[in-house]
């Protein structure tokens, strides 16, 4: 996967259409800083912005797509559902309160952004919501996040659209493998969120580094080629046919984690970094996510 420093080559979805491999993840941004910190993404290269109902920031993604000055065709918005607003009439209402906060007629990807495993009833019919809207061209693409492969095929069974993408928990401390393989087999994307390990701190990362980025492994590949520990922790999703979603807020860093389509780790390196799996999540268990668990308030 080469292409100019700078911009991110595409992945193809199950439904033909292109989507940016790297996109720019806006979880914690708060809403006044958000608008800021796209149009330097968008400036920095960047084509896909990852939003979320329940980040409270739609708004301001929606504003920078319009100050841009970026052809709406050339950028790719995807935003989620909350548990919250799973069944039929909430997740209808909660899709028409997303677009029009983005301010847009149409979004290129929408995922549910949890299962509920307690009630998937609610998650099977929310999820046939976006379906409808893919149908009317409100949306692009649809798809979820953190599913396992059994919670994916249930969804699957009984549902019409195979999921463009899973989006999930993905790094080096939590590789994933199994789940990546099972997606590869079902068409569907993976795209790593905490892709950098996020603000995760592990005690039991071998090695005893606590953070993906500062672990020595990871440390000494980055020395050895010239580049950031970052830098080659998001080369290796790349490599691995991953798309990724890292945050920042900090312009710098976004160049620097774009800056990833114009060197290759070695076959070595990569195995390197897979060894590095924990088998240890760092954020929630999507079985135990609910809105007990998860008390979201998204604003009107
Ligand atoms: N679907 C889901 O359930 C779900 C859950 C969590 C996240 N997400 C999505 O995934 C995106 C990314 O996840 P995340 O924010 O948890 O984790 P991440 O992108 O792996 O890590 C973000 C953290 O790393 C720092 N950082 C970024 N680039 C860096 C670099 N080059 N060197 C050193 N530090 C760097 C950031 O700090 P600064 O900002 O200070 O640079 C921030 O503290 C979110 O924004 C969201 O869109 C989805």
């Amino acid at each position: 996967m080469k292409a100019a420093a700078g911009k991110s080559p595409n992945v193809m979805l199950n439904n033909g259409a292109p989507m940016p491999a790297l996109g720019f993840g806006v979880y914690r941004i708060e809403p006044e800083r958000t608008t800021e910190a796209v149009l330097a993404a968008f400036a920095a290269g960047y084509r896909l912005v990852d939003t979320a109902a329940a980040y409270n920031n739609e708004r301001e993604v929606g504003e920078a797509v319009r100050q841009s000055g970026i052809p709406r065709s050339e950028i790719f918005v995807t935003s989620k559902l909350w548990l919250s607003e799973y069944g039929r009439e909430a997740a209808e209402r909660a899709f028409d309160r997303s677009l029009d906060k983005l301010g847009l007629d149409y979004a290129d990807m929408f995922l549910l952004h949890w299962p509920y495993p307690r009630a998937f009833d609610r998650t099977l019919e929310a999820y046939r919501v976006l379906e409808r809207e893919l149908e009317k061209g409100r949306v692009r693409a649809v798809g979820v996040c953190n599913h396992s492969a059994a919670n994916l095929e249930r969804l699957m069974a009984e549902t019409e659209i195979v999921p463009a993408v899973n989006q999930v928990e993905l790094h080096p401390f939590f590789t994933q493998r199994e789940l990546a393989r099972t997606h590869e087999r079902l068409g569907v994307v993976t795209q790593a969120w905490s892709p950098l390990g996020g603000v995760n701190v592990y005690d039991a990362a071998p090695g005893k580094a606590r953070r993906v980025l500062s672990h020595p492994v990871v440390v000494a590949i980055a020395e050895k080629m010239g580049k950031t520990p970052g830098q080659i922790v998001l080369r290796w999703h790349m490599q691995h046919g991953y798309a990724a979603i890292p945050k920042t807020v900090n312009p710098g860093r976004m160049a620097e984690n774009m800056a990833v389509f114009d060197f290759e780790l070695s076959a070595g390196d990569m195995a390197a970094i897979d060894g590095l799996d924990t088998g240890v999540r760092g954020g929630d268990d999507p079985q135990f996510v609910d809105t007990e668990t998860y008390p979201v308030v998204i604003l009107p």
